[in-house]
C-alpha cells in the first residue's frame, strides 16, 4: 500500500543488534563473527548501526571485546557507528577507538538503575557529565538512553513524568537525541501516546527515537502509533536479538525484519535491504545455532 500521507515518507531504523542482541549472550561469540555480522549490516544500508558497549567488562563480558571490534569492521561510508558509554573511562576508550556516537544510558526508574550501572538516576547524569563535554571536544554526537520508560522489572508502573523529569536532565546536558526504551517489553499503545506527550514540551519530535522489545508481541503496533505521533527514529535488532541483562524476563528488541517489513508495506522508506538483514540475522544464527525470533526471517526462510 502506498503512503497515505499521514505518515512520515522516511524513517531511521537504529541498528542495535551487534550491542542490545550479543549484550546477552549466554555462549561466547568469536570477535571475528561479531565482524562479520556487523560488516553485513553496514552493508545493508542501516544508517546507524550500535555496534558494541565500552562498559565494565566486569558488568558486560560478552561485549569485552570491543575496541578490537571497532578496530576490525570495514567502516561504510552513511553509516554512523555508535556505541554504549556508561561514564569518562569508557568515553575515553571509545574515542581511541574512533566511535562516531556514543549512547549514555539511565532509566525512568530507580531500581533498576541501580541494577543496571550500579548508581542512581541523579548518580548517572553525574557521571554523563564528562562524557558529553568530552564528546562536544571530539565533534561527536550523543544519545541518551532512557531505560524502563514504560515499566520496570522492580517496580512496576512508570509514571510519564518519571520519563519526562529524566528526559529534561539529559536534554540540559547536551545530548543531540533521546531513546526512550520499553526494557521490558510492556508497553501498549495509548501508553506511547502518554510518553510522548509528556515528552513533547522537553524535545523536538525529531530528536526522539523510539525503542520498543517485542517480548508481549505490542512493539509493531506501538511502533505504527508512534509514527502516527510523528516519530521517524526506531531502534531494532536483527532477528530480534536481546534483552536486558539487568531486566529479568526483558526478551528480545524488536526484529529489524519484522519493522522493515511493516514500514516498507506502509511506503515508509529506510534506505535498509531487507534481504539483506534476513542474510545477516542467517549468518549471525549460524554461529549461534539458534533461529532468530523474527516473525518475517521465519517466512522468508521457510522454504530457502
Ligand atoms: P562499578 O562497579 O560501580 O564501577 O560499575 P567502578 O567505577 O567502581 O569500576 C569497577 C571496575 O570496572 C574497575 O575495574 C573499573 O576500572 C572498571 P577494577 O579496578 O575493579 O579492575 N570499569 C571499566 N572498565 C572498562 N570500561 C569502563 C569501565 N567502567 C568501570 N567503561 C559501571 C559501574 C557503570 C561501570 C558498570 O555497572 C557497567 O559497566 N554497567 C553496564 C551495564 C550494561 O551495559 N547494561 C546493559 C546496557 S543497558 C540496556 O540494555 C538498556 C538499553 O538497551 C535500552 C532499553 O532497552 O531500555 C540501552
Ligand atoms: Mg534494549
Amino acid at each position: 500500500m502506498a503512503n497515505n500521507g499521514n505518515m512520515p515518507k522516511r524513517v531511521t531504523v537504529v541498528e542495535v543488534g551487534p550491542r542490545d542482541g550479543l549484550q546477552n549472550e549466554q555462549g561466547v561469540i568469536p570477535t571475528e563473527a561479531k565482524i562479520a555480522f556487523i560488516d553485513m549490516l553496514s552493508a545493508a544500508g542501516f544508517a546507524v548501526v550500535e555496534a558494541t558497549s565500552f562498559v565494565s567488562p566486569k558488568a558486560i563480558p560478552q561485549l569485552a571485546d570491543a575496541s578490537e571490534v571497532m578496530a576490525g569492521i570495514t567502516r561504510r561510508p552513511g553509516t554512523r557507528y555508535t556505541v554504549l558509554v556508561p561514564n569518562a573511562k569508557g568515553m575515553e576508550r571509545a574515542l581511541a577507538a574512533k566511535v562516531d556516537e556514543v549512547a549514555v544510558f539511565t532509566g525512568a526508574s530507580e531500581t533498576f538503575v541501580q541494577h543496571n550501572i550500579r548508581t542512581s538516576i541523579a548518580g548517572s547524569i553525574t557521571n554523563f557529565r564528562p562524557v558529553v563535554e568530552m564528546a562536544r571536544q571530539a565533534g561527536i554526537r550523543v544519545r541518551g538512553y532512557i531505560s524502563t520508560a514504560f515499566g520496570c522489572p522492580y517496580e512496576g508502573a512508570v509514571a510519564p513524568e518519571a520519563v519526562a523529569r529524566v528526559a529534561r536532565e539529559l536534554v540540559a546536558l547536551g545530548v543531540d537525541e533521546l531513546s526512550i526504551g520499553d526494557t521490558i517489553g510492556v508497553a501498549t499503545p495509548n501508553q506511547v501516546g502518554d510518553v510522548v506527550s509528556a515528552l513533547q514540551d522537553v524535545t523536538s519530535l525529531d530528536r526522539l527515537a523510539m525503542h520498543f522489545h517485542d517480548t508481549r508481541g505490542t512493539a509493531l503496533a506501538n511502533v505504527l502509533v508512534a509514527l502516527e505521533l510523528g516519530i521517524t527514529i526506531f531502534d531494532s535488532s536483527s532477528g530480534g536479538l536481546g534483552g536486558c541483562p539487568y531486566a529479568p524476563g526483558a526478551s528480545g528488541n524488536l526484529a529489524t525484519e519484522d519493522l522493515l517489513y511493516l514500514l516498507h508495506g506502509m511506503g515508509i522508506e529506510t534506505g535498509v535491504d531487507l534481504d539483506a538483514v534476513v542474510a545477516a540475522s542467517r549468518y549471525l544464527a549460524g554461529v549461534r545455532g539458534m533461529a532468530p525470533a523474527s516473525r518475517y526471517y521465519a517466512a522468508a526462510t521457510a522454504t530457502s
